[in-house]
């Protein structure tokens, strides 16, 4: 697995969220009012609406287009919703973080 630094947890605000670009597309990262962070696809299952502009609220993320909920853990939509995002590893090194991009590997075979 490959881990790529992201930035310092202290970058993200408290329920606030960050977009990083990387080869694999867009990925948010989202800070929870109990300081944990998450890594999400920045694309809303329902129609691709950039989940790291949406409100953080518990462990989950809703979007800012048409408010559907998606748990931050899991990736998939909460309540009548369906629909999945894909999570992304995400290291944790005493504030220093880091994401798992392992499709990056799989490319490169
Ligand atoms: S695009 Fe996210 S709820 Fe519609």
């Amino acid at each position: 697995m490959n881990w790529f630094a992201i930035g310092n947890i202290a970058d993200i605000p408290l329920r606030g969220a960050r977009c990083v670009k990387t080869p694999q597309g867009k990925i948010a990262v989202f800070r929870t009012a109990e300081n944990e962070v998450f890594a999400i696809e920045d694309h809303c299952p329902h129609k691709g609406g950039p989940l790291s502009q949406g409100i953080v609220h518990a462990k989950a993320v809703t979007c800012p287009l048409h408010n559907w909920v998606i748990s931050l853990e899991t990736g998939t939509a909460l309540g009548a919703d369906e629909g999945a995002v894909k999570t992304i590893a995400l290291k944790n090194d005493g504030g220093a973080l880091f994401i798992a991009l392992e499709d990056l590997m799989v490319a490169a075979e």
